[in-house]
């Protein structure tokens, strides 16, 4: 079929939205049409070149929203109408990680997946009989694209797309963050560093644990009141003495739970640091720019806290994804005030934009 797309042709340029053709799904692959699709940092980094593991020609975009319209052979667990998440990261169920409690991190498509390819290592995209590669196993910046059934998220019909989409990257990494790497406890103090989707989304998930106190930190006075409608308790702007001001808050010891959320390892370090003797946990999200290193003092380890990562927030997204989309059909989390602007295809640049000004929190293509 033929579909209207955003190709990134060549990095460091606009992308370019055009025509290209889409084949059937093949054996355990499904056609969505999307419906929304959330404008995120990576689909940026990607255009951008600064990635070294990027690829080119392909189609962007990683969090989308849509409806099954068919079926490649043995696909059992969705059918058409469906309303599905894509996840950039899947869940087979069957690896020896899916199998695990400990991780969300799938082996099954890994590895033809970082390089723009469907399971069976070839395209579905292709401009004039050339392949046209599949960006993280998504390409959701389509009118329709093919994923793997192990890639698609089935969550409820009344979840309406354009707030769905949100669930596919930031905001899930951010709940997760809190609620299954974390697992905070509730009555705890939480710092959560960053108010972009990812810690606003931290911040959501403390709040839904029953903590006590969520501090958030941020540079931007409008994203820090956006946390307090997350449930932040307090909201400090960011400065080097954050440490030193959640120790003296905290009668000396620190933060029960810390989160990273801004990508800056100068951040992750006062996320370590704040976190508290004995117990504190500080869980990192954020990516660092390649080659960069986070310095620490390993006296903050020997005297109990304990750093891990968080990536997608822990979240087994078949299984957890419809979940979380759940909390906010049941009015335990308010996601309206994420979606900034809605866009068409043909502006996605002009997302990019807006996301380059910290104009909002998300831009969401809605397709008609
Ligand atoms: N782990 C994962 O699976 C995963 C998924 C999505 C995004 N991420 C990463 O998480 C990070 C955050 O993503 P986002 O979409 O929320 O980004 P964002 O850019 O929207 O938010 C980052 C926030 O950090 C704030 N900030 C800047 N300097 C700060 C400082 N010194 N102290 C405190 N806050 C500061 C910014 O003002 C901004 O609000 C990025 O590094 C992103 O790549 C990770
Ligand atoms: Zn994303
Ligand atoms: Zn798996």
């Amino acid at each position: 079929m033929r579909i209207r797309a955003a190709v990134l042709e060549q990095f460091g340029q606009p992308l370019n939205v055009t025509e290209l053709d889409l084949a059937e799904p093949k054996a355990g692959e499904v056609l969505v049409r999307l419906e929304a699709c959330g404008v995120c940092h990576t689909d940026m980094y990607t255009a951008s070149g600064a990635d070294p593991s990027g690829y080119a020609p392909t189609v962007l975009g990683h969090e989308g929203a849509g409806i099954v319209e068919a079926l490649g052979d043995g696909v059992s667990s969705l059918a058409p109408g469906d309303r599905v998440v894509t996840l950039f990261s899947p869940q087979c169920r069957e690896c020896v990680h899916c199998r695990s409690d400990r991780t969300n991190l799938c082996l099954a498509i890994r590895e033809q997946q970082n390089q723009g390819y469907l399971p069976d290592g070839t395209t579905r995209l292709s401009r004039d009989g050339e392949p046209i590669r599949h960006f993280m196993g998504t390409s959701t910046f389509a009118q329709y694209t093919v994923m793997p059934e192990i890639a698609l998220a089935r969550v409820s019909p009344e979840a309406p797309a354009d707030r769905a989409a949100l669930f596919a990257c930031g905001l899930s990494t951010g709940l997760g963050a809190a609620i299954n790497t974390a697992k905070v406890q509730a009555g705890s103090t939480c710092v959560v560093f960053g108010a972009g989707m990812v810690g606003l989304g931290a911040v959501a998930g403390c709040r839904l644990q029953g903590a006590q106190r969520i501090i958030c930190v941020d540079r931007s006075a409008d994203r820090l009141e956006l946390a307090r409608g997350q449930g932040a308790t307090d909201t400090w702007t960011a400065d080097e003495h954050t440490v030193q001001r959640v120790l003296d808050e905290t009668a000396g010891f620190g933060a029960d739970y810390t989160f990273e959320a801004t990508g800056l390892v100068a951040v992750m370090r006062q996320a370590v640091e704040s976190a508290r003797m004995g117990w504190g946990l500080c869980t990192i999200a954020g990516v660092a720019g390649r080659g960069e290193t986070l310095d620490i003092i390993p006296r903050y380890l020997i005297t109990g806290r304990r750093v891990c990562g968080s990536s997608f927030g822990g979240v087994k997204g078949r299984d957890q994804v419809p979940e979380l989309v759940q909390l906010y059909l049941d009015g335990r989390l308010d996601v309206d005030p994420f979606i900034s602007h809605r866009i068409t295809l043909e502006q996605v640049n002009e997302g990019f934009e807006l996301m380059e000004r910290q104009d909002g929190i998300r831009s969401v293509i809605v397709f008609d």
